[in-house]
């Protein structure tokens, strides 16, 4: 199995090289309006929120600012296939504009835009992210009433283009199989809020350049993109970035494309490219060692567990897991500036050395050699 990643450092308000229909899913994060750190980019593609900010006029300039990312909005509705998710996160601000501090509500506004252009919106996903700083809370303090409530959450909006996506091929449907997630992901990637992405930042980016670049955590990609597609999908991010989408959609076997209209992100996008097979790999072991730590607590309690997972040879809680298989990359091939390549296994590898399981989904009694094979 292959799968390509294609870079266009371009602006995604057009995207001519993608044609009608031709993307599974999306998943993005755009510039956030009235958060200064773009300032700078808005107020250079919009005339009118350059005014407004410069005649301190809050209201207008948040439109303008808005305006200039409707296009894209209506673009990546066009790309998107019927059935298709889109998954947008998105902050809002709390800014002060000569004497008014206010909130300007981002995602409130994305959303009225896409489901003018057709979207059909879903429940959203508030992810926590509280800050410790000092000086989290603003206003007046311990005495009523001017004091505000602190901003410690962004969204991740979810739409989808028309109905329901049907699989009709059987390769489709096989791949989709294969695709499942393990039932005690599904409890946690599911839920309504996220509070547990922190840990799971590290990797290809460190901090610092994260936090210039406004880039989101490897996992909020990865889980977004387990969840509202199949292996051999093509996702698109509309406003790359340092390109985490690419990089978590190659972890999970998906084909991707990213639009940025920085050129100088090349860089970040390319950084340590090379290192994504080990990288993506470890996030492939730590869900099948958090599957067999899963299934250790079932044991202790005493809960037997009915299906067996055909690949992996071991207890999975529903039938819809019995075919789940999470591929191994091999191999990366870079095309500098313009993309990679990436080659998987196909076959379970040590995996399949493992010792039966009962039906009843006890494990083998000691020794316990899971972790030791996923270690080598
Ligand atoms: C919030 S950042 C995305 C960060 C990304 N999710 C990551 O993990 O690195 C938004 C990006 O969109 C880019 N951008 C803004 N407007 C754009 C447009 N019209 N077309 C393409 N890229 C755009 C910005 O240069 C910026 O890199």
């Amino acid at each position: 199995m292959k799968t390509t990643h294609r870079v266009y450092f371009e602006d995604s308000e057009r995207m001519p090289a993608l044609p009608a229909g031709s993307v599974d899913l999306i998943v993005t994060s755009p510039p956030y309006p009235m958060i200064e750190m773009w300032d700078g980019l808005f107020t250079r593609l919009s005339p009118a929120a350059r005014d407004a900010l410069h005649q301190q006029q809050g209201f207008a300039a948040f439109d303008a600012m808005h305006r200039v990312l409707d296009p894209v909005w209506e673009e990546a509705h066009r790309v998107l296939r019927p059935g298709g998710f889109a998954c947008i996160n998105i902050g809002d601000a709390t800014r002060t504009i000569g004497d008014a501090f206010m909130l300007y509500p981002n995602h409130s506004r994305i959303l009225t835009r896409c489901i003018a252009l057709g979207f059909t919106p879903l429940p959203a996903i508030l992810w926590r992210k509280q800050t410790n700083s000092p000086n989290k809370f603003m206003g007046s303090g311990m005495l009523p009433a001017g004091a505000y409530v602190t901003l410690e959450h962004e969204l991740v909006l979810v739409l989808r283009k028309g109905p329901k996506r049907e699989f009709t091929h059987p390769k489709e449907k096989q791949l989709r199989r294969e695709s499942a997630i393990f039932w005690e992901e599904r409890n946690l990637w599911y839920s309504d809020v996220w509070f547990d992405l922190k840990g799971t930042r590290q990797g290809l980016e460190k901090g610092e350049p994260r936090r210039r670049s406004g880039a989101f955590p490897f996992e909020l990609a990865y889980r977004l993109i387990s969840m509202f597609s199949a292996k051999g999908d093509t996702v698109l991010d509309p406003f790359l970035g340092t390109g985490t989408t690419l990089k978590a959609a190659a972890a999970a076997a998906r084909n991707s494309i990213g639009f940025e209209i920085e050129p100088d992100f090349a860089e970040s996008v390319f950084h340590r490219i090379r290192e994504i097979v080990g990288f993506a790999n470890e996030r492939v072991r730590s869900r099948i060692d958090g599957h067999i730590d899963f299934i250790r607590q079932c044991r202790d309690t005493g809960r037997t567990l009915k299906h067996v997972n055909r690949r992996y040879n071991f207890p999975v809680v529903t039938r819809q897991e019995t075919e789940l298989f999470l591929n191994l990359l091999t191999d990366v091939r870079i095309q500098e500036k313009h993309g990679f390549e990436v080659s998987y296994s196909d076959s379970a590898g040590p995996v399949s050395d493992l010792p039966a399981v009962s039906p009843a989904g006890n494990l083998p009694p000691k020794p316990n050699h899971q972790l030791e094979l996923f270690a080598r």
